[in-house]
């Protein structure tokens, strides 16, 4: 394909000014990130900024009850959850409830919603961490978030032009059980101009997500090419997007394989074995703790 990186690059500004709903940030997110930020706050910085959306609220309690956190008895404040939770882990499912937001939009045709990429990004998400903590990788909290937003580019994709993404999924092929035929990136770069790496990497840009997030989104379906300094996380989430296709709801759109690559796994350190050990973990938790989209 002979579109360059300029040419790509350009694609996505054009896209990015285009759409400034989803350009920017839901407001609610952004201040729950500066609170991850920052080191001083307390659960009561957190109380307030997210009792100011009371749907939000009953999503993040909806989440600390369900099985996947496994607490003993109904949880319903913030405050008790991060008590029972910590404040960190109660920040990332508040960013996950606020960023669902983002993900609606109606069935596009058989083979994509945004329903199902939801779906698929949190199964990401919750595959991510689960390897991440057996693996003692020590970035837990990060691996969900960058496992839930590594395929936002195609969501940009869906609100910049609603057309060109069914023209993408309809080329891309996929028979009834939604494998695909043709590489999805090639073809969006045939379709757009540019690929949901692309354009997922420049919405973290825009969004000032941390840089490793943008890694994620842009080097995901190539690990190998991501920069140095963020390859653990983006080795981990590529591992965990085809486990992920591989359980759940099955949505592989831009994956004509599932089979998780062996540099991947000794990227992170995760060998066959332990994978299939964790499989039926990771099958478990799947079928628990997705986070509403309502
Ligand atoms: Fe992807
Ligand atoms: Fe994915």
């Amino acid at each position: 394909m002979s579109i360059n990186a300029a040419a790509r690059e350009q694609k996505v500004r054009e896209a990015l000014s285009e759409i400034s709903h989803i350009a920017t940030l839901p407001e609610i997110t952004m201040r729950i990130i500066n609170l991850v930020e920052d080191t001083s706050s307390t659960a009561q910085d957190l109380q307030n900024v997210i009792s100011n959306d009371p749907a939000l609220c009953a999503r993040i309690l909806k989440v600390v009850n369900s099985s996947f956190y496994g607490l003993p008895g109904q949880v319903s404040s913030i405050n008790r959850a991060i008590v029972m939770l910590g404040l960190n882990a109660v920040k990332n499912i508040a960013i996950a409830a606020s960023l669902a937001k983002l993900f609606r939009g109606g069935d596009l045709t058989p083979q994509f919603s945004a329903k199902m990429l939801w779906s698929h990004s949190n199964a990401v998400a919750i595959a991510s961490k689960m390897i991440a903590n057996e693996l003692n990788l020590g970035l837990g909290d990060e691996a969900y978030l960058a496992g839930l937003i590594h395929d936002i580019g195609i969501m940009l994709e869906m609100q910049y032009d609603r057309n060109q993404l069914i023209d993408v999924v309809s080329r891309t092929g996929c028979d009834s059980s939604g494998v695909p035929a043709n590489d999805m990136l090639e073809v969006e770069l045939g379709v757009f101009g540019a690929t949901h790496e692309d354009f997922g990497r420049g919405l973290c840009v825009q969004w000032k997500f941390p840089v490793s997030f943008a890694a994620v989104c842009g080097y995901h379906h190539n690990p190998a090419g991501a920069p140095e300094e963020h390859s653990k996380l983006v080795n981990l989430v590529a591992v965990a997007d085809r486990v992920a296709a591989n359980l759940g709801s099955h949505y592989r759109l831009d994956l004509i394989s599932t089979e998780v690559p062996s540099e991947a796994m000794d990227a992170i350190g995760l060998t066959s074995h332990m994978l299939e050990q964790l499989m039926p973990k990771i099958e478990e938790a799947l079928s628990v703790g997705e986070i509403s989209l309502t």
